[in-house]
């Protein structure tokens, strides 16, 4: 397969294009990247009484995540320990068993064989069925009640893999009231790479302006991302518009200042939200500082590495679910603030469909876009060529006050650089403790020039 070295040149922003195609690369990203990595699964808010559980993937294995008893959240793997079957097959739903369709095994909510039809007559009482649960997901927290599990149990905890990030994410997952969720998630295919929607959810502000110039006309009357259209100028210098940060685990975002609440279709839909963010600001100011405050009445666009994307403006959370290298199955959600008035959640919740919904004009045409990146990456020839992240390069830097590694221009690749260069170290790192070992002089190494 090579040398990983060779896949990414971190120093210089550039990644190959077998990235996006090879077999055996894929397979290594299962390995190293989706059975070690923190992935999401579900909220809080979806799962909030004992038994309700919902079905998920994580990497390409099948999972339950269910709430116990004890009100803790526990994640099990989706296949039966007799013969392998599904033993849950919809998507959502409150529960005391799991019970197999294949011969009727039952499994308790803490992931135990309780129940095996005939057992006396056909295993003459000789099944251990203490052996016999379903397998468990190693690390299963939640961060601001956005639930993640990872298959690792010698991961770092989750706000440790979220590194320099939560800092940032605290800003709007940790909103006053907390978060919701608006599920269940849509569900579309995309024929492209997982890593195609990651780098344009993580800071890819330069599409918007030419990928969604006819959209954002219609749709964004009022948004300061019209400027943007046909990138043909910038209405105030970059850096007064926004930034773009990287963290430790290759989480990024872009932060478009001033512009969440532009985001709106009608004057009095945008009256309402703008009335809801005057009355918060404040209290996040309270609680995070004046810098987050600002960062909360902002727009984003960032990815969790290595596969859970959101934006604030348009309120979308996503996970680019991989079905092989050139496919993936992407599940959206509306986010909205759990004390919103319902007519505001409404409202937030229409406008996503209609921007990022399956169905959504910008998400058509952002789909357009990543299956084309991916599949004329498909030719032999295409394939030994590489790819230029370098916007901003040489332009990082660290700040006093927001943490990671930060740049002063919201139309920007330092993120995609982030997300690659913490790619590569993944595919090569053996184990979590080389991983922790890299963690003291990763802002240094991409610093450097
Ligand atoms: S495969 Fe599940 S009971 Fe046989
Ligand atoms: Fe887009």
């Amino acid at each position: 397969m090579g040398d990983f070295d060779a896949l990414i040149n971190t120093k210089d922003g550039i990644q190959s294009r077998r990235i996006f195609h090879d077999q055996a690369i894929y397979d290594l990203e299962m390995e190293r990247i989706f059975a070690r990595c923190w992935l999401f699964l579900t909220h809080e808010s979806l799962i909030p009484n004992t038994g309700d559980y919902i079905t998920t993937k994580m990497g390409q294995d099948n999972v339950i995540v269910v709430r116990q008893q004890s009100g803790k959240v526990r994640a099990f793997v989706n296949s039966c320990s007799h013969r392998g079957a599904r033993v849950c097959a919809a998507e959502a739903g409150n529960t005391r068993s799991f019970v197999c369709s294949y011969h009727g095994w039952a499994y308790g909510i803490d992931g135990s064989l309780q129940g095996v039809p005939l057992e006396k007559e056909v295993y003459n009482n000789q099944l251990d069925k203490s052996s016999h649960g379903l397998v468990e997901v190693a690390l299963v927290d939640n961060f601001c009640g956005f639930i993640y599990g990872c298959f690792d149990p010698q991961a770092p905890s989750l706000r440790e893999y979220l590194g320099e990030a939560a800092w940032y994410l605290e800003a709007w997952m940790g909103a006053p009231g907390g978060t919701e969720l608006i599920g269940p998630p849509s569900r579309s295919i995309l024929y492209c790479n997982w890593k195609t929607p990651g780098e344009n959810f993580i800071g890819d502000m330069y599409h918007v302006g030419w990928t969604h110039a006819s959209s954002t006309q219609v749709l964004f009357s009022q948004s300061p991302l019209m400027a943007l259209q046909g990138n043909a100028s910038l209405p105030a210098p970059a850096e007064v518009m926004g930034m773009h940060f990287t963290s430790r685990g290759g989480h990024g975002a872009a932060i478009t200042y001033g512009g969440r609440g532009g985001i709106y279709t009608t004057a009095r839909e945008n009256e309402m939200l703008l009335a809801w963010l005057a009355a918060q600001t404040p209290k996040v100011a309270e609680r995070l500082g004046e810098v987050r405050a600002k960062f909360y009445n902002s727009a984003w666009d960032g990815t969790i590495f290595p596969n859970n994307s959101f934006l604030v403006g348009p309120n979308t959370f996503k996970v680019w679910l991989p079905r092989g290298p050139g496919a993936i199955e992407a599940l959206t959600w509306t986010w909205v603030e759990k004390d919103m008035p319902k007519e505001l959640k409404r409202i937030i919740a229409r406008n996503m469909n209609q921007t990022f919904g399956t169905a959504g004009m910008l998400e058509s045409e952002d789909a357009d876009n990543m299956e084309s990146m991916t599949q004329s990456n498909d030719g032999l020839v295409t394939r030994r060529g590489t790819l230029n992240a370098q916007m901003g390069l040489g332009r990082e830097r660290e700040d006093v006050v927001m943490p990671g590694v930060v740049s002063d221009a919201m139309i920007n690749e330092l993120s995609h650089r982030g997300f690659y260069r913490y790619y590569q170290e993944m595919l090569v790192a053996e184990s979590w403790d080389e991983l922790r070992a890299n963690s003291s002089k990763w802002k240094k190494a991409h610093l450097e020039r």
